[in-house]
């Protein structure tokens, strides 16, 4: 039965976005209370952003974002009923040196979440990328490695027990070709067999959290949507404590809509487990002057709400994250160059189309 109201309210929601073209309806509306993302939302669907601190904020010419931007904050707790630690939960941000962590950020995000009736997404715990020097560039043993990771994973994730919603236990593992990352430490030193491991502790450590595997390029089927099937369906027979997969859904205006994302959504499902959108941002090419065409914004929105319907057609895709929700802070800039514009607010906060068409797409399908 649930698969048939999610399906049809994934239709409505299409039919209405159509219905107001490439014009976005603007607050309010037909919609009346329902003023915000979170408010819309169908009650089985987290919507969330990345909070904004560290990585690539740390070198840009404003304060770190979440402790000091108010307005940001005051949006953060309206608009969304979920929270991701943008790098904050990062091997190289919380645990900078061997026996030191820094767990100060990370506290504050969760707390504030607490706070505002929001569930976190803990990110990430097994990566190839943002690790700290002294792991890196270490001299271990395997023997040593394997407990390091155990012990991070017991620390971090037991801190947090009890109040993190999913964990992105295993982050990018795959490369393009569907094969293993050999610039990922763990996989390089110890081999595929870590990533069962890494899922087994952080279910150990908390058993209420809901284990993801999470990438990028997984938008359409291919040889990496394979492998990570073949690898999940591996985990499941293992009976690993594998329960989710999630795209992360970084879009480019240069590759298309994501039209094929609830059927690679729908093959995760259908082998029992959750589905996500973890990290969605919509980038392109800017003109000259940097201000994007009306024409571009209504591509945007069309690209955001398709990922969007993409979940809410499928049964058991239950959260749904922006990476960021304002262009003050995106990460796009700084790692696409001729790119940008890619969330759903100006630097001032103000709605862009993409943002309209998201929550009116989630009125309709409460
Ligand atoms: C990005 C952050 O947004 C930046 O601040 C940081 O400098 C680099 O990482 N896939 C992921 C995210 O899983 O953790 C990345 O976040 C974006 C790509």
């Amino acid at each position: 039965m649930r698969k048939t109201t999610r399906a049809a309210v994934a239709v409505l929601a299409a039919a209405a976005l159509l219905s107001i073209g490439a014009q976005p309806v603007q607050a309010g509306g037909a919609h009346g209370k329902k003023q915000t993302l979170r408010s819309a939302a169908p009650r089985d669907l987290r919507i969330g952003t990345a909070v904004a601190g560290g990585g690539h904020h740390v070198d840009q010419p404003y304060p770190d974002p979440f402790p000091n931007d108010k307005q940001y904050r005051a949006v953060l707790a309206h608009e969304f009923n979920s929270a991701s630690p943008e790098n904050q939960m990062k091997w190289e941000f919380i645990h900078p040196e061997r026996d030191r962590y820094n767990f100060g950020p990370a506290d504050a995000i969760v707390k504030f979440a607490r706070k505002h009736g929001q569930a976190v997404r803990g990110h990430t715990l097994l990566w190839h990328s943002q690790n700290p020097a002294w792991l890196e560039q270490g001299t271990f043993t395997k023997a040593e490695l394997r407990s390091i990771l155990k012990k991070h994973i017991f620390t971090v994730v037991g801190r947090y027990r009890g109040q993190i919603h999913q964990w992105d236990v295993a982050n990018e593992i795959f490369d393009g070709n569907g094969a293993y990352r050999q610039e990922n430490i763990w996989i390089r030193e110890l081999g595929p067999e870590i990533v069962a491991d890494a899922f087994r502790w952080a279910h150990q450590a908390d058993p209420k959290a809901q284990l993801f595997l999470n990438d990028y390029g997984v938008e359409w089927p291919g040889v990496k949507v394979d492998a990570y099937e073949a690898l999940a369906r591996q985990l499941l027979a293992d009976r690993v404590p594998l329960h989710g997969f999630a795209s992360q859904a970084h879009l480019s205006m240069r590759y298309g809509a994501p039209d094929q994302l609830q059927s690679v959504l729908q093959r995760f499902d259908d082998l029992g487990l959750y589905t996500a959108v973890t990290e969605l941002d919509v980038r392109m090419d800017l003109p000259e002057g940097g201000v994007p065409t009306e024409e571009q914004l209504a591509t945007q929105a069309r690209y955001y709400t398709t990922t969007l319907n993409a979940c809410l057609a499928v049964d058991d895709c239950n959260s749904f994250t922006l990476w960021g929700f304002t262009d003050k802070y995106s990460w796009v800039p700084v790692f696409f160059p001729a790119e940008g514009a890619a969330t759903v607010m100006w630097d001032d906060f103000g709605r862009k189309p993409a943002y309209y068409a998201l929550r009116d797409a989630l009125a309709a399908a409460r």
